[in-house]
């Protein structure tokens, strides 16, 4: 019967035998314990990548963004993660207040990525970073809606859209962060109004995921609906059948391009508080700033890169062209997302 010792207890062990063995500190040194809630598969070369880059091993745990969150509060001050990475302004301005991130002070950092992706908390100065962007975009069906129809977020609130809207959750943190960046544009009240708007416009009650909200307009079943970028490039990059017909069936529209520009949400990540190894945890988010590490973020997941200089090489996505993204600060974006979510429960957005 093998074996069995309580995980700390064998780290213990592992940290003696390292000592007795003489091995240098920088070979204790050499792991970096991520977190991460990044659900996509193509990110394998970007993490082998920086262990052969630096000779740093990578213990990764992967979870869904809540299930990360509720890990790390349960390990408390003991937890052996030193990087976090989560998608979503909202949820990485919900770790910033859990208090989970440290100043991290990097010149790299800084001067690679522009200031209105960096998210800091006032008082301690722990600090987090954007390292990829996708737009939320509005698709809609060719056969039954004008694009001169929707031109703003606004337009979906759009008395000519009734029965024609569809939308994931409004209590999904995508949709946090897009209503909370409309009420720092537009103000409580009027966001409120809009959101009561969408909501008697809507198709069916919200349900499924963006890409849900793609098919369900290539249907017909919805007019229009809401998705972040990254999933309808995909479609559009697939050679499935049943994908091929569906994006020829919709259109997508850069919202608000001649107000404050299309809503722009990011996946990021920071150092925590307590991370063990932290001169490895500081290296890592430098090389994900890295044009590498960019250019496998744009085109293995269809993303922006955050490096403006980047070089990418993913046509369909580059084949969406150019738009006016907004500016938002992403930790206004953040913290908007109180604002958010009560404005959602008092329109029945759920
Ligand atoms: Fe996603």
């Amino acid at each position: 019967m093998p074996l069995r010792l309580p995980r700390r207890t064998l780290i213990a062990a592992a940290a003696v035998a390292g000592v007795l063995h003489g091995i240098p500190a920088a070979a204790a040194d050499a792991v970096l314990n991520l977190y991460s809630a990044r659900h996509y598969q193509t990110d394998e070369a970007l993490y082998s990548d920086f262990t052969k880059r630096t000779g740093i091993r990578i213990n990764r745990i992967e979870a869904g963004d809540e299930a990360l969150l509720e890990r790390l509060r349960s390990e408390g001050r003991n937890t052996p993660a030193d990087v976090l990475l989560l998608v979503d302004a909202a949820r990485l301005w919900r770790a910033q207040i859990d208090g989970m991130f440290q100043p991290v002070r990097s010149k790299t950092l800084e001067a690679r990525i522009p200031a209105h992706l960096r998210g800091k908390d006032d008082g301690q100065g722990a600090e987090w970073f954007a390292f990829s962007t996708r737009a939320r975009v509005i698709v809609y069906n060719k056969a039954t809606i004008k694009p001169e129809q929707i031109r703003n977020y606004e337009d979906l609130a759009s008395t000519s859209l009734k029965g024609r809207v569809c939308t994931r959750s409004g209590t999904h943190p995508y949709m946090l962060s897009l209503i909370g960046a409309m009420s720092e544009h537009l103000g409580e009240a009027k966001t409120e109004a809009w959101a009561r708007g969408v909501v008697a416009n809507f198709a069916r009650t919200p349900r499924g995921g963006d890409t849900d909200q793609i098919k369900a307009v290539a249907t017909g079943e919805c007019g229009v609906a809401l998705t972040n970028t990254y999933y309808l490039v995909r479609m559009m990059r697939s050679d499935a059948a049943a994908d091929k017909d569906a994006v020829s069936r919709i259109g997508m529209i850069w919202p608000n391009q001649e107000t404050w520009g299309t809503h722009v949400n990011v996946s990021g990540g920071g150092v925590m508080r307590n991370a063990p190894n932290r001169e490895a945890a500081v290296k890592f988010l430098e090389y994900l700033a890295s044009d590498s590490a960019q250019a496998y973020l744009a085109d293995g997941n269809n993303e922006w890169p955050v490096v403006a200089s980047a070089p990418t090489s993913n046509p369909v996505l580059n084949s969406l062209g150019k738009f006016k993204a907004d500016t938002l600060p992403v930790g206004s974006v953040g913290r908007a997302q109180v604002t958010a979510a009560k404005i959602i429960d008092r329109a029945g957005w759920r």
